[in-house]
């Protein structure tokens, strides 16, 4: 099957968070498995990214592509132009695409608040498909990522159907974040060259009066997933939906949760060239070396009963972090120490730099993004905090729970699929997650933890538990197999 990946990240290209991660490994799993009748062959895997100014070319010997020259697309009335870059995704055969349109890509971060964002995307959008074009090469699986590329399956049923190249290409569209829809004003229509009819009256480019690429992204596709099962069904209620939960009930029988995977050549404590010593599940001697280390550029002092808590993430509504705002003093009562890697939102930059000032003893903060102190913290911590109020997936607490590193978790999303709260379950626990929004319920769980911790016995066996789950991206990879060859059926039915 030939199957081309479009999205706005691909790690170690560009990443701001977990859709990076994906599409940096999942493309991998699927370049490696076979479809076919009897004549087994290989899927033929694509990858399409914006050349952000932060990619670095000459690293990843990504160079342009001179015979196809500058492309022209129309944004509204402007002509703009882009070219074609090329290299392999690192370690495979695998063709990776960039769009080159400096005016569009060449800001300080790949994500922007600036007035002409509907316009970058639709530029890259649109290049995603002049980009096939100039390939000749048609994939029966566009497989479409978040808001950035919900247009897709729109301009190639509208602007780009006269092409005959993607009679037979349909197009999975997967859902990372609900929360981030791509919502503009009604003048982005005239710039992405779509028509007013399809806006006006409730039409499937509208939401409450703005222009929705998410939504389109939803009613065009063949087939829609999200990333675990639990989100799945989350995302088509009002308090998680995110106003597209009724959207979402429009497609409620195409929609599929498949839980992300992670790439185990790059986040397994045996092989981790970022972190101080390796270990595995058979002899976890070693993760007390990570912890040393780890504690000593934080400079906190080491105590083998107190435990570390380790969070790194974005900082947003999204991930929870307020909840500790209400309770912290309680917690700076309990035996552990806190390690903070993050950046995002200014009050939770604000509050955990304040803790670490307030707390030198037990607090240290990095404000800013740091790949290899993430696998530093990922394996030299005991416990991993994620609070989420919501967590499509969450690619965090599968690393953590990899490396022996017990997650303390709230129950949703992609978080309550991956994380067995050990007070519910003592027998197959493998952290400690709660339920209830609230300050309370968070501190309970986190003294839960605290306590259990003393327990040197049962805490080896819950560290056991995850270190041996297999998180690969081998069983996903075969439901998204399965997803594809819906999507080409569905496409070959004309059933959308
Ligand atoms: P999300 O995509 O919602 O941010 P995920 O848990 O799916 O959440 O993925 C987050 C990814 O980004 C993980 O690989 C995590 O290690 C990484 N990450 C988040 N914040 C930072 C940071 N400040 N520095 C380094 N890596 C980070
Ligand atoms: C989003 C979600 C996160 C998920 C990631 C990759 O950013 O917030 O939960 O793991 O996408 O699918």
């Amino acid at each position: 099957m030939k199957i081309c990946f479009a999205a706005s990240e691909c790690f170690p290209f560009v990443k701001t968070g977990g859709l990076g991660d994906v599409v940096g490994s999942l493309p991998k799993e699927i370049s490696r498995m076979k479809t076919g009748g009897k004549k087994k062959v290989k899927n033929d895997v694509k990858i399409i990214l914006p050349l952000y100014k932060g990619i670095k070319t000459l690293q990843y010997n990504i160079v342009c592509m001179e015979e196809f020259g500058d492309i022209p697309v129309a944004i509204g009335d402007k002509e703009i132009k882009f070219r074609i870059f090329t290299s392999k995704l690192p370690d495979t055969e695998i063709d990776v695409y960039f769009a080159d349109c400096p005016e569009y890509f060449h800001r300080d971060m790949p994500y922007t608040n600036d007035p002409d964002e509907d316009e970058r995307f639709i530029l890259f959008q649109k290049a995603v498909i002049e980009i096939l074009q100039r390939l000749k090469w048609a994939p029966d699986v566009i497989h479409c990522n978040d808001w950035q590329t919900g247009l897709i399956p729109v301009f190639l049923n509208t602007i780009y159907k006269w092409d005959k190249l993607f009679d037979n290409t349909s197009v999975l569209f997967s859902v990372h974040n609900i929360g981030y829809q791509g919502r503009f004003s009604e003048k982005s229509v005239f710039s992405a060259g779509l028509s007013y009819n399809d806006f006006y009256n409730c039409g499937p480019l509208e939401l409450n009066g703005s222009f929705c690429f998410m939504k389109a992204g939803i009613l065009y596709s063949e087939i829609i997933s999200t990333v675990s099962k639990t989100y799945a069904m989350e995302i088509r209620t009002p308090e998680y939906g995110a106003g597209m939960e009724s959207v979402l009930q429009i497609r409620k029988d195409d929609i599929y949760g498949v839980l992300n995977g992670i790439d185990t050549n790059i986040w397994n404590p045996k092989i981790d060239k970022f972190i101080p010593a390796n270990y595995n599940a058979k002899d976890t001697s070693n993760k007390i070396i990570c912890k040393k280390e780890l504690l000593r550029e934080a400079e906190l002092v080491y105590d083998e009963n107190v435990p570390v808590i380790g969070i790194i993430s974005r900082f947003a509504g999204q991930k929870g972090f307020e909840l500790l705002f209400p309770v912290i003093n309680e917690l700076m009562q309990l035996p552990l120490q806190l390690i903070v890697l993050g950046s995002g939102d200014e009050k939770s930059e604000k509050f955990f730099e304040q803790l670490a000032m307030s707390f030198p003893h037990k607090v240290n903060t990095y404000i800013g993004y740091n790949n290899k102190l993430a696998h530093y913290i990922t394996a030299g911590s005991d416990m991993f905090l994620m609070p989420s109020i919501y967590e499509p997936c969450g690619l965090n607490q599968m690393y953590s729970l990899n490396y022996g590193t017990v997650p303390i978790v709230r129950n949703t999303g992609g978080l309550a699929d991956t994380v067995i709260d050990f007070h519910k379950d003592e027998l197959n626990g493998n952290g400690f997650s709660f339920d209830e929004q609230s300050p309370a319920a968070l501190y309970t769980a986190i003294l839960r933890a605290v306590e259990v911790f003393g327990d040197k016995n049962t805490w080896e066996k819950i560290m056991q538990r995850g270190m041996k789950i297999d998180f690969s991206w081998k069983h996903s990879a075969k439901e998204y197999m399965e997803l594809y060859k819906k999507a080409v059926e569905k496409k070959s039915n004309n059933l959308i």
